[in-house]
C-alpha cells in the first residue's frame, strides 16, 4: 500500500549510471520506485544496495516492448549514453529512442502521468553558437556514426512535444550535458572515466585531437537535483531545459588535473580525433536558473575527488 504523499515513480534505465543515482535519491525522498532496465549497459551492482528497500522494485524489461505498470511519474532514461555503447548496435539505439519513447509516452497517456525525457546536449550536434541555448536548433549530421544517438534523441523530443500538443500530456524534456561521477562505466570510453582509470593504472592518458577542444562537466548529484526540480516544476514548463555545468575546461587541462589529483605518473599521448566529435560544448543554463532555481553546486575538484575514490576502490576490488 502507498504511504501518504508517496508517489509511485518509474525510472527506465534505472540500473545505469544516472538512473541508479536517481532511484537512490527518489527513495531517499520517500517515493515508491519501479526501476526498469534490460541491463544492456546498466548493472545490478549499481542498485544492489537498494534491493532491500521495500519501496524499490526491479523489473528486467526492454522498453522497446510495451510495458504495463501503474505509476504517477515516469523518468525515461533508458538508452546507452556512451559512444562505444550506442554505436555497438546503432539500430537498437534508434529503436530505444523511438519505439521506447512511444511505449513510455503511451503508458504516460493511459495513466495521465507526468513524463520526463533524458535528452542530451548531442541534439545540438557540432554547434555553431556557443554556449548552447535551448532555442538553438542544432547542427547534426543525420548519416554519421553518432546519428543513431543524436537523431534518435531529436526524434524522441519530437515525440514528446507531439504527445504534449496532441494529447495534452504533461511532459518535461531535460537536455543533459556531460555528467560524471561514481558508477560511470569504467570502460565506456568517456573522457572523465577514461582519464581516471588510465591515471590510476599508470597507463598513458589518451587525448583525441590536440586537447584544445573544450567540455563542461556536471557532477551527478547536481544533475539529479536538476531532474527532480524539473519533474516538480509547474505544468507550463515542458522544456527543453539545459542541465549541465557551464564551467568550461579544455581536455588537456582536464588530463593534467586528473594526473595531479591521482598522484599519477602517467604521460599524456595524442591520437586522431574521431568523426563528428564536437569542438566545444557548454550549456547556457539561464532557463534552469530562472525557472528551477537550479545551478550546479559541486566544484570540478570536489566531484573528481569523489569519482577518483570510486574508481580507485573499483580497481582495487
Ligand atoms: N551521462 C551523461 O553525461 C548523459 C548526458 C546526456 C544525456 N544522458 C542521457 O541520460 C540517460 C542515462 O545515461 P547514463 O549515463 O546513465 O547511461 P547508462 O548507459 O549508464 O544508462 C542507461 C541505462 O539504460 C538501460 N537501457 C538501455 N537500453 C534499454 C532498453 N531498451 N530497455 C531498458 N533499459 C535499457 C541500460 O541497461 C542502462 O542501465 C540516457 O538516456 C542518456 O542518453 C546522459
Amino acid at each position: 500500500m502507498k504511504e501518504a504523499n508517496q508517489r509511485k515513480v518509474l525510472v527506465t534505465g534505472g540500473a545505469g549510471f544516472l538512473g541508479s543515482h536517481l532511484c537512490e535519491r527518489l527513495l531517499g525522498e520517500g517515493q515508491d520506485v519501479v526501476c526498469v532496465d534490460n541491463f544492456y549497459t546498466g548493472s545490478k551492482k549499481n542498485i544492489l544496495h537498494l534491493l532491500g528497500n521495500r519501496f524499490f522494485e526491479l523489473l528486467r524489461h526492454d522498453i522497446t516492448f510495451p510495458l504495463y505498470v501503474e505509476v504517477d511519474e515516469i523518468y525515461n532514461l533508458a538508452c546507452p549514453a556512451a559512444p562505444i555503447h550506442y554505436q555497438n548496435d546503432p539500430v537498437q539505439t534508434t529503436k530505444v529512442n523511438v519505439h521506447g519513447s512511444i511505449n513510455m509516452l503511451g503508458l504516460a497517456k493511459r495513466l495521465r502521468a507526468t513524463i520526463l525525457q533524458a535528452s542530451t546536449s548531442e541534439v545540438y550536434g557540432n554547434p555553431s553558437i556557443h554556449p548552447q541555448i535551448e532555442s538553438y536548433v542544432g547542427s547534426v549530421n543525420p548519416i554519421g556514426p553518432r546519428a543513431c544517438y543524436d537523431e534518435g534523441k531529436r526524434c524522441a523530443e519530437t515525440l514528446f512535444f507531439d504527445y504534449h500538443r496532441q494529447h495534452k500530456l504533461r511532459i518535461k524534456v531535460a537536455r543533459i550535458f556531460n555528467t560524471y561521477g561514481p558508477r560511470m562505466h569504467p570502460n565506456d570510453g568517456r573522457v572523465v572515466s577514461n582519464f581516471i582509470v588510465q591515471a590510476l593504472r599508470g597507463d598513458p592518458i589518451t587525448i583525441y585531437g590536440n586537447g584544445n577542444q573544450t567540455r563542461s562537466f556536471c557532477y551527478v548529484d547536481d544533475l539529479i537535483e536538476g531532474l527532480i526540480r524539473l519533474m516538480n516544476s509547474p505544468d507550463d514548463l515542458s522544456g527543453p531545459v539545459n542541465l549541465g555545468n557551464p564551467e568550461e575546461i579544455n581536455i588537456l587541462e582536464l588530463a593534467n588535473k586528473i594526473v595531479t589529483l591521482t598522484h599519477s605518473r602517467s604521460e599524456v599521448i595524442f591520437r586522431p580525433l574521431p568523426k563528428d566529435d564536437p569542438k566545444q560544448r557548454r550549456p547556457d543554463i539561464t532557463l534552469a536558473k530562472e525557472r528551477l532555481g537550479w545551478s550546479p553546486r559541486i566544484s570540478l575538484e570536489e566531484g573528481l575527488e569523489k569519482t577518483i575514490a570510486y574508481f580507485d576502490s573499483l580497481l582495487r576490488g
